[in-house]
């Protein structure tokens, strides 16, 4: 598994606002959804391409295409719809399936209760969002999930990673799949409730309020 932590003034700024417990949901909403325009960008520094012939009203020349067929982004029901519309904004081709998880609050474990997502997934490169890597378990399935049907590689887009989620994840994929995780910040560690320290409170309750 590699991990890149965007080491940029933006992001920190935004971030810094997101964290602030008075900061209203509006502007929680806007804000993770420039954070995913820049998360986004340096998280498909490799997504596949391939050269094609193009002629220009001046002249023939060489270019760069997305590959088909295009990605497929992989929301995490709830709060990873709140990352959606920013990853669309850079990658509008891509295709866009769901996975509804949420963590059973005794255990921690996650259940799936939604999918739509193809059966096969061969050779496809996946993006998967969800706010919190807090004890990673989510992630662990939904990754599981992709690399089962045959996702190519995995990359996991996150606001937050907390140190405990990342280990589980390094120690439970190893080097046995391509698996990139791209957080804007590694946080100190989880509370008693598994909750990020400092973390940023529930995302899903501050894109959609408490229901
Ligand atoms: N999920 C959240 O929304 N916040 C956390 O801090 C941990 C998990």
């Amino acid at each position: 598994m590699r991990l890149q932590v965007i080491d940029h003034p933006l992001v920190a700024h935004k971030l810094t606002v997101l964290r602030e417990k008075k900061t209203p949901s509006p502007v929680f909403r806007q804000l993770v959804d420039e954070l995913m325009t820049l998360l986004a960008y340096e998280a498909t520094r490799d997504i596949n391409v391939e050269t094609i012939e193009i002629e220009t009203p001046v002249a023939k020349t060489t270019g760069t295409a997305l590959t088909d067929p295009p990605p497929i982004v992989v929301p995490i029901l709830r709060a990873g719809l709140g990352m959606l519309a920013g990853m669309q904004s850079i990658l509008p081709t891509a295709e866009v399936g769901f996975l509804g998880m949420k963590r059973d609050e005794k255990t921690l474990e996650a259940i799936t209760y939604a999918n739509r997502l193809p059966d096969d997934l061969a050779n496809r490169q996946c993006y998967v969002l969800d706010p919190m890597l807090a004890t990673g378990h989510t992630l662990i399935a939904s990754i599981d999930y992709l690399l089962e049907r045959g996702a190519k590689d995995v990359t996991a887009i996150c606001l937050l990673g907390a140190p405990e989620g990342l280990a589980a994840l390094e120690e439970h994929i190893g080097d046995r799949a391509n698996v990139t995780v791209v957080v804007a910040a590694v946080d100190e560690k989880l509370d008693e409730n598994a909750y990020i320290v400092p973390g940023l409170g529930d995302a899903g309750d501050r894109l959609y309020g408490v229901i």
